[in-house]
């Protein structure tokens, strides 16, 4: 079996977003591939240092994101990034095959600096990108399932076992070239209307949301502005409620917008029918977030497991770097 890795910040609760652009891949995924889950707490740290406390708390509640939806303990390795020392050590070692300047052009660090309002970088922040590759490379991932912010990391990553391997691996592959397993799934727009939906710009649907919660949110959904009324004539293109109806409804999407467009339908019935459609999706996992708050001893267990596993892989990779590196007494 081909092993994938992916994973998330441990930076608060996942939303439909996520859902949306790679768990929803995610619980395809851990039937045909041997699939490592990273909860990368250390690198939420380069954006978050400032509270840590905001990590700690996050890491159950991504744990049980991803388990509510699907993802099977018996199926995946879900490992805490702090708990595994050999992505400690590989970062070092890879630090040394990159250069600043790359680091400084990458596209992502560029956009998440000047999203969070990071002028002058921190060594940690500038180089998670760096951390990222000893992530995938310490279990030998084959591939990488990620949404399109993430390729030039994943870039960097080939880039930097290629060049172990020239520089260290005396005419052999000593690491493997991960590959990039693209989500094929647009980014899902805010409730507001901006093009991401994100943790950080408050216009979020989360996995853990009550049905109160959604259907408050849906009711404030951005629909297009110039209809007024219910008779008005609506552009279901520049409608957030039709885009999602899109993506979860697409079965009626054809049909709303007709109705739209011929002010048949108001946004009050549309919104709530979107809810509905939302409440079918998030219904079970619900139950299974609930079945797992009331156990979070095995949730726990499952890290732990799970980390355990990847600590074995880690240190032999690590061993076998060092030796092909001739990092030996
Ligand atoms: N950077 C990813 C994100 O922000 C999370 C992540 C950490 C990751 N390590 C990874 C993704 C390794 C894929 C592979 O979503």
């Amino acid at each position: 079996m081909k092993r994938i890795l992916t994973g998330d910040r441990t930076t608060g609760n996942l939303h439909l977003g996520h859902y949306v652009g790679s768990l929803q891949n995610r619980v395809k995924l851990q039937k045909e591939y041997d699939t490592y889950i990273i909860l990368a707490d250390i690198q939420a740290l380069t954006t978050h240092f400032e509270k840590p406390a905001f990590i700690q708390e996050s890491i159950l509640q991504v744990a049980i994101d991803n388990l509510s939806v699907g993802l099977e303990p018996e199926n995946i390795t879900m490992f805490l990034q702090s708990k595994i020392s050999a992505i400690a050590e590989l970062t070092v070692f890879y630090s040394m095959l990159v250069s600043v300047n790359a680091l400084r052009h990458n596209p992502t660090i560029k956009t998440e600096a000047r999203q969070y309002g990071f002028e002058d970088l921190s060594y940690g922040f500038l180089g998670y990108p760096v951390s990222q590759a000893a992530d995938i490379t310490f279990c030998n991932a084959d591939l990488v399932p990620v949404g399109e912010d993430q390729v030039p990391h994943l870039e960097l990553s080939r880039k930097i076992v290629r060049r172990f391997n020239d520089l260290y691996g005396n005419g052999k592959a000593v690491l493997k070239e991960p590959q990039p397993l693209l989500s094929t799934t647009p980014r899902l727009v805010g409730l507001d209307g901006n093009a991401k939906m994100g943790k950080s710009l408050g216009n979020a649907i989360y996995l853990a949301d009550s049905s109160e919660s959604v259907k408050a949110k849906v009711r404030q959904a951005v629909t297009d502005p110039n209809r007024i009324r219910k008779t008005d004539v609506g552009n279901p293109d520049i409608c957030t409620v039709s885009t999602y109806h899109g993506v979860f409804n697409s079965e009626e999407h054809g049909n709303i917008c007709e109705l739209c467009k011929t002010g048949g339908v108001g946004c009050v019935a549309c919104k709530a029918r979107l809810t509905e459609k939302l409440e079918q999706l998030l219904l079970p996992f619900r139950e299974k977030r609930a079945y797992y708050e009331n156990r979070m001893d095995q949730v726990r267990e499952v890290i732990v497991a799970g980390s355990e596993r990847a600590n074995r892989i880690g240190n032999e990779t690590v061993e076998i770097l060092k030796n092909s590196m001739g990092i030996r007494l």
